[in-house]
């Protein structure tokens, strides 16, 4: 087999055999700004076994990954810790050249699968807490139902104290590099934050659950290695720790300014609540939509405390760019906030209301029922916008009367 691609040793039995997607951009509606890795691993054992796989167009990278360590026909197991198509696109086509003696997968991993793919290949469902020798060494299985799908788990290999934790602890970033220790510290944070605020978030309270968890186990935990992004093994703890103050969506005095404008109207009420949060000590995020993604919105809330959104009313109506954003962060369920809305119009007004009820919707505070400004905000107007960036601080900071 032609074999372009290398596989990188991650561990005494562990090889990574994945792909790394420089180009991708759009991840169901998540700005992948720096692209991915879908990563996949192979262990070499008495029974060779293959963890997880990777996305469709992407076969041939792993395959020949694979080929420059064994050949790959020697795969005795794969394991499928995580059933979306991302990990699992090419598992029937690998399942083909393979041949693989068995699949395991949780048990709702063994159903989830079934109803993606006809594998061609006996499956087996492991249980959480459960072991299974490859001969000279042990994986151990750990559920993690909802983190982030039903059936999703972790394998943990006893051997090398390496944790493969599918996408948990994973990031959207393409690199030549294989292991965190070699990527500047602040965009591995900023990556994982955003991965966590975008996929994790809405399913915290399990997240903290698991972190209790696997400490509770106590197994030793030298290597993590997700299915996108760098492995960690330099800043293990440190992954451990941000992950438990991201799920305890403790804010930090700071609040978020969500908006767009038709005739910059709203957008100069923007700036003035933004003053009025500067006014109170508050740290203040002006975010215009467009310029600002929904995804990158969505990872400055994970430490704000406050979301005060801007729309101008159109046909009765927010701006469908502010709808597209609300519904994307109503559906990460975030926690502990207050907020506000803002808005100018012409002759009915309804966007501010609107916004407020579904601010009420996401369990989002008001602080207020926000301030309207006809046509263009003038100085009482924008005086007005002010005093509500202010009272949202005050709020945050515990000040308001
Ligand atoms: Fe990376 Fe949930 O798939």
């Amino acid at each position: 087999m032609n074999r372009p691609f290398k596989a990188v040793r991650v561990s005494q039995h562990v090889y990574w055999v994945g792909a790394i997607d420089w180009a991708i951009r759009n991840f169901h509606g998540y700005l992948t700004s720096r692209g991915t890795t879908y990563n996949a691993f192979l262990v070499l054992a008495d029974k060779i076994t293959l963890i997880d796989t990777v996305k469709a167009p992407f076969r041939d990278e792993m395959l020949s990954r694979i080929a420059s360590v064994i050949e790959p026909e020697k795969i005795a197991y794969i394991i499928s810790n995580h059933s979306e198509m991302d990990h699992s696109g090419c598992l029937v086509e690998a399942i083909t050249i393979l041949k693989p003696e068995m699949v395991f997968a949780s048990s709702l991993g063994v159903k989830t699968l079934a109803e993606h793919f006809e594998l061609g290949c006996e499956t087996q469902a492991v249980k959480d807490g459960q072991s299974l020798s490859l001969g000279d060494v042990k994986l151990t299985f750990i559920e993690t139902r909802m983190l982030h799908w039903p059936e999703s788990m972790f394998t943990y290999l006893n051997e090398d104290e390496l944790l493969f934790s599918q996408d948990g602890f994973g990031m959207h970033l393409a690199s030549s590099e294989r292991f965190d220790e070699k990527i500047a510290y602040d965009v591995l944070e900023a990556e994982a934050a955003k991965y966590y605020a975008n996929i994790l978030l809405p399913f915290s309270a399990l997240v903290t659950k698991l972190l209790k968890r696997v400490s509770t186990l106590g197994l030793p935990i030298r290597t993590i290695a997700p299915d996108h992004g760098p492995i960690w093994r330099k800043y293990v703890d440190r992954i451990l720790s941000l992950y438990s103050r991201w799920a305890a969506q403790q804010p930090d005095k700071k609040a978020v300014v969500v908006y767009d404008t038709m005739w910059q109207s709203t957008a100069m009420m923007a700036r003035a609540v933004c003053q009025g949060l500067t006014d109170a000590s508050v740290s203040a995020k002006l975010m215009p939509i467009g310029p600002a993604h929904r995804s990158d919105i969505a990872t400055e809330l994970l430490d704000s405390g406050a979301l005060i959104v801007g729309s101008p009313t159109m046909n009765n109506n927010i701006l469908p760019s502010v709808a597209d954003v609300l519904t994307y962060l109503k559906g990460l369920k975030p926690r502990n906030l207050i907020g506000a809305a803002f808005g100018s119009y012409g002759w009915s007004g309804e966007a501010v209301g609107q916004i407020n009820g579904l601010l009420r919707e996401m369990n989002v505070k008001l602080v207020s029922e926000g301030v309207r400004a006809r046509y263009v905000p003038g100085t009482d107007a924008l005086a007005e916008c002010r005093l509500l960036g202010e009272l949202v601080g005050k709020t945050l900071s515990g000040e308001a009367s």
